[in-house]
């Protein structure tokens, strides 16, 4: 019986902002209250300190194939990561590859991240092969706690599926109570400028960003929207990058559809100056939909504010840059995704909260309590409040976090933050009552995640 008080922390969530002490009994949030003086194990003092629900990333890759090669964070590196950043939960995608069982699918999951994973995670699947019998297997992944499904409109030749395809999924989802997350862009145009681009000589880096115009991630999100209005079923848009797409969104709200997004760190910071800068360096910033330019990102930030976009992931997909030379010679084959789980809140804290683009309120919902809401774990998750995980990640206002690779905890060798100096430091992390992290440094045991089976929305 593990007794914790938490002293006098400012207590942030989605709603309100106050101080309080918390006290932690086995892993759970069991008083918040004024000058607490149960006995306990042990009493920290967090005056002056910010103490908020910690992070949920609902959108990670571990130990993942992508392309040619395989990403280069697993469960255990990631998750230390994760939570070193104060991130205490992610939901990642089990992805399956074609000619392979969904079931089978989600069971490899379960052994990658099995006595690896540091924090509590579930699984999202992404469906690339509907196979005979699969949509009665899509039940029984829902059965075990696996209630999102991810699509795919891009890549043609090895994950997308045809609108067809797409509406058939988006009905096993409506009748699974399961929510379908969407890759929005159109590959066949993508594919058909990048072959053009390499046939013109343009092989570099760059060719990613003009293969993939804004219009590319618009025209599928639209007919995304579209497809499920006729399936009459939810949908979820991941890493939304463009202005068109935040607009299609708020449109989908005002008519009130149940159509909900997020977007990603890297759109809302980075800019696609990036993709240009010389000897292959533009590859680090190779990630899809691609790096967008300044209205882009101030939509995005509106979208946040105004609720149109509702949830900000890593989208974390990482590779040394060794990774990203296989496509020296042709961008088309540097892999996707970059890597992001370890800075989210602190840069969502500094260039949201700080900055005056967001309030408390609204940070503390975009990377905690509605990624937590959307995909059924709230209020075990993405919550202070009695009966709520005591996941618990403390701020320090006053500190300044440095970015680098040479100290950050991921296994990429590169940051596309690298030198980034931002206001606010993630001091001590709690995952289920027990510290994970002290001033920084991840000090919990090895392995000691737990997945998480996820309600049904
Ligand atoms: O570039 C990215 N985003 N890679 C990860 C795979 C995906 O599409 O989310
Ligand atoms: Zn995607
Ligand atoms: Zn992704």
């Amino acid at each position: 019986m593990s007794k914790v008080i938490l002293k006098g922390g400012t207590i942030w969530t989605a709603d309100s902002v106050y101080v309080a002490d918390i006290f932690i009994q086995d892993g759970i949030i069991k008083t918040i209250g004024q000058d607490i003086q149960y006995q306990a194990d042990e009493v920290i003092d967090l005056a002056g300190k910010i103490v908020m629900p910690g992070g949920v990333d609902v959108h990670t890759h571990l130990d993942a194939p992508v392309g040619e090669t395989t990403t280069i964070d697993d469960f255990a590196s990631g998750t230390v990561a994760a939570a070193c950043g104060g991130t205490t939960t992610i939901v990642d995608f089990a992805t399956q590859q074609k000619n392979q069982g969904l079931v089978e699918t989600v069971e490899m999951w379960h052994e990658k991240a099995a006595d690896k994973a540091v924090i509590d995670y579930g699984f999202h699947i992404s469906v690339t092969d509907l196979y005979e019998g699969s949509m009665t297997d899509l039940g029984k992944v829902v059965d075990s706690g696996v209630t999102s499904f991810k699509i795919f409109m891009d890549y043609p030749d090895t994950l997308m599926l045809d609108d067809g395809e797409i509406f058939r999924v988006l009905q096993a989802g409506g009748r699974y109570g399961a929510k379908v997350c969407v890759h929005a862009s159109n590959g066949k145009v993508i594919d058909r400028i990048a072959e053009d681009l390499v046939y013109q000589g343009k092989t570099g880096p760059e060719g990613h960003l003009l293969s993939r115009p804004p219009a590319t991630e618009v025209e599928a999100v639209n007919r995304a929207i579209a497809i499920s209005r006729m399936a009459d079923a939810p949908l979820y848009f991941v890493h939304l990058s463009t202005e068109g797409a935040a607009y299609a969104l708020a449109e989908a709200k005002d008519h009130e559809w149940p159509v909900d997004g997020e977007t990603c760190t890297h759109y809302l910071t980075l800019d696609k100056e990036l993709y240009f800068k010389p000897d292959f360096e533009g590859a680090k910033a190779v990630l899809t939909p691609p790096l967008a330019g300044e209205k882009d990102r101030d939509a995005l930030w509106k979208g946040l504010r105004t609720g149109s976009l509702s949830i900000v992931s890593s989208d974390h997909c990482p590779f040394c840059f060794e990774q990203k030379k296989i496509g020296i010679d042709d961008f088309r084959r540097i892999p996707n995704g970059g890597s992001g789980i370890e800075h989210r809140i602190q840069l969502m804290y500094a260039d949201g909260v700080v900055a005056g683009r967001l309030t408390p309120q609204q940070f503390v919902d975009i990377v905690s309590t509605a990624p937590a809401k959307a995909f059924g774990m709230y209020p075990q998750k993405g919550q202070i409040a009695i009966g709520s995980d005591a996941d618990i990640t403390v701020i320090d206002p006053d500190g300044v976090t440095k970015i680098s690779a040479e100290t950050h905890n991921m296994r990429t060798d590169y940051s596309l933050w690298e030198g980034w100096e931002r206001a606010g430091r993630i001091v001590r992390v709690f995952s289920r009552g027990e510290e994970i992290v002290r001033d920084g440094v991840y000090v919990g045991a090895a392995g000691r995640g737990s997945y998480l089976k996820r309600r049904t929305i």
